[in-house]
């Protein structure tokens, strides 16, 4: 989710250092830094801020051959200079960058903090300087001493650290976070992504999970966590600079379509348990304070606002208490009961939706308990609400939000089995099934998003449609109201969203040859009856594009074109494997429309006026 880079040779360091973060500032921008050899010891500069600030802090400063660099998106702790990366240990012996998670930091770091450890920032990266430090203090040689800090951490991390006793090496890791090391001739680079290095080199060696490099200015030498050596062959980057910055991928839409797996399955990480328990660690209510809610207001907009009613439906069903969703700017004018007991979530990836603030503001005056789902750590909804989980998105930046969405409805998800579990409103099977889906989630969602071949083929027989329904029944009509917002924002489709049922009672009369039905049918109990929904659509020359799981045998049979998805094992979570579809199919229909995907017309990212 940040971005890191490293340099070693003999270039201006810190010319580098800014360079290369430049190049990575799309993933992150709301803290920088850099440490160095100052020519005695590591030196450490950092600034919260865009990269513009720690260029300004750097301004007359010199290094030469040796820096890593940093630029942030938090996860853990709020944008401020202390919290900026890197982070070191107390006598400044060695300087880490990092990007990912640290599941176990909390508990890591009692046991630093138990033995005499300090800590300076509410980071999860800070506890990997301390335990690099304990090692090298029992005598290990740099790789070692990362080697072995790295035993008792679980999560995701890009680390390149550097040592105030080795300035000929950086030292880097990679578990679950992209890591590569750029080749040059006298001078080797490291860089969290290969946007950073182009400029530099085309030549890169791509780290696997568990690899531990060692980069001096002529040499990188590779080992298992383990010590065992092992090779990996360099490859030559043929794209550009800017496909590069997407990943290779035409668009960040569709980059972020396809990192939806990895977003979830960061979302899950450090709350859903190995046991199949769930936790907030980053929450102070306990378990009597999330018993005595008795009624759940949800407030959000647009895309959010669609997560926000996938959670009604499965909270609703696990936890048997009334769930009701707003939207932001309908909320003062619904003139809402206020309630005693009353959980008010606020979600939002930005953080800084003016309409959301506001009704957040109007909660907090009543005197309810705020929590926010939201992305952007530090954002203002975020510091307004009592109590805030992180989606752990990572930035997301074309105006369609699709990544945001899935972590939104998977923490709904974690939120609702958590206090099913709490109040004993589910049964225990249901429970472990509830758990054990959102485990497969990150792998059933990448089944899913498999089926993009067909999906474009099908975009390509559909993209001249005047309009376009969206249909479904039960938890379906929701999935179908944030496909049809995704093909209107950015294919400039006319749709048409009600629940399935409503269609006879006047939209039905819009169907006319050319016109398309989208129908989500995950809810097996649902299927009978959206069969005459379909027929009704078939009768009158509209044309049907099926969203279905494998075991549906009725429908398939009538649609004109079906896409089929996995069943997950509780059929409350079929919106985060059928949700990719559907933003594929937006992908691949303004596409082919010539539409400008990343930035649609009279459209922006946030929307900070009500
Ligand atoms: C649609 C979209 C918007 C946002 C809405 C709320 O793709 O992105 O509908 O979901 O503007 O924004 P946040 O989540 O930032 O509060």
């Amino acid at each position: 989710m940040c971005g890191i880079t490293g340099y070693i040779g003999s270039r201006p360091a810190l010319e580098v250092a800014l360079d290369t973060l430049k190049r990575l500032e799309y993933r992150g921008y709301d803290s920088a830094g850099v440490a160095f050899w100052g020519g005695e010891k590591l030196q450490v500069m950092k600034r919260a801020g865009k990269i513009q600030q720690l260029s300004d802090l750097l301004n007359g400063v010199e290094a030469h051959g040796l820096a890593v660099s940093h630029t942030r998106w938090a996860t853990h702790g709020i944008p401020n200079d202390p919290n900026a990366h890197p982070h070191t240990d107390e006598q400044g012996c060695v300087a880490v960058v990092h990007n990912g998670i640290i599941e176990n930091y909390l508990e890591l770091k009692q046991e630093l903090l138990a033995r005499g450890h300090q800590f300076r920032s509410e980071t999860d990266t800070e506890v990997l300087a301390h335990l690099i430090e304990e090692q090298l203090a029992q005598g290990y040689a740099p790789e070692e001493a990362v080697r072995r800090a790295l035993q008792p951490v679980r999560g995701s991390y890009a680390i390149a650290v550097l040592f105030t006793d080795y300035p000929d090496r950086v030292v880097v890791a990679r578990n679950d976070s992209p890591l590569v090391i750029g080749l040059g001739d006298g001078e080797n680079f490291v860089a969290s992504d290969i946007p950073a290095l182009l400029p530099y080199t085309r030549r890169v060696i791509l780290l696997e999970n568990g690899d531990v490099g060692v980069v001096t200015r002529d040499a990188v030498r590779l080992t298992r966590l383990d010590g065992a050596s092992v090779e990996r062959p360099p490859v030559e980057i043929t794209w550009s600079a800017e496909a590069a910055e997407k990943g290779g991928h035409e668009h960040f839409m569709i980059k972020e379509i396809l990192e939806q797996p990895e977003a979830v399955r960061d979302t899950l990480r450090g709350r859903l348990k190995p046991n199949g328990g769930i936790q907030f660690p980053e929450l102070k209510l306990e378990v009597e304070d999330w018993q005595k809610f008795r009624r759940i207001l949800i407030v959000a907009c647009g895309t959010a606002y669609h997560a926000g009613l996938v959670g009604k439906h499965a909270l609703e069903r696990w936890l048997r208490r009334p769930v009701e969703v707003y939207y932001s700017s309908e909320f003062r004018y619904g003139d809402p009961i206020l309630q005693p007991n009353t959980l008010a979530v606020f979600i939002s990836q930005s953080g800084e939706t003016a309409d959301t603030l506001a009704a957040l503001r109007l909660c907090r005056e009543a005197g309810y308990t705020t929590l926010g789902i939201v992305n952007v750590v530090g954002s203002s909804i975020a510091r307004e609400c009592d109590h805030v989980i992180y989606t752990q998105a990572g930035p997301e930046i074309s105006v369609a939000s699709t990544k945001a969405y899935s972590t939104q409805v998977a923490v709904l998800y974690l939120l609702g089995l958590y206090l099913s579990a709490i109040n004993g409103t589910l049964p225990m099977q249901t429970y472990s099934e509830g758990v054990k889906g959102l485990m497969q989630m990150p792998s059933l969602i990448a089944r899913s998003l498999e089926t993009e071949p067909q999906v474009r083929q099908i975009a390509e027989q559909l993209h001249q449609t005047p309009l376009a329904f969206y249909l479904g029944r039960g938890v379906d009509a929701y999935v179908a109201m944030e496909g049809a917002l995704k093909i209107k924002e950015i294919a400039y489709v006319p749709t048409q969203e009600p629940p399935a049922g409503e269609m006879k009672h006047g939209p039905l009369a819009l169907v006319e040859p050319g016109v398309i039905a989208v129908f989500i049918a995950t809810q097996e109990r649902t299927r009978e009856k959206l069969l005459g929904n379909l027929k009704e659509i078939k009768a009158r020359q509209g044309t049907v594009f099926l969203v279905t799981t494998e075991d549906d045998h009725l429908l398939p049979q009538e649609a004109d074109y079906t896409v089929f998805v996995p069943k997950p094992p509780l059929e409350e979570l079929s919106p985060l494997v059928s949700i990719p579809v559907l933003q594929l199919f937006a992908y691949h229909v303004a596409r082919l429309r010539g539409c400008e995907i990343d930035q649609p017309r009279n459209l922006a990212k946030s929307v900070t006026v009500e």
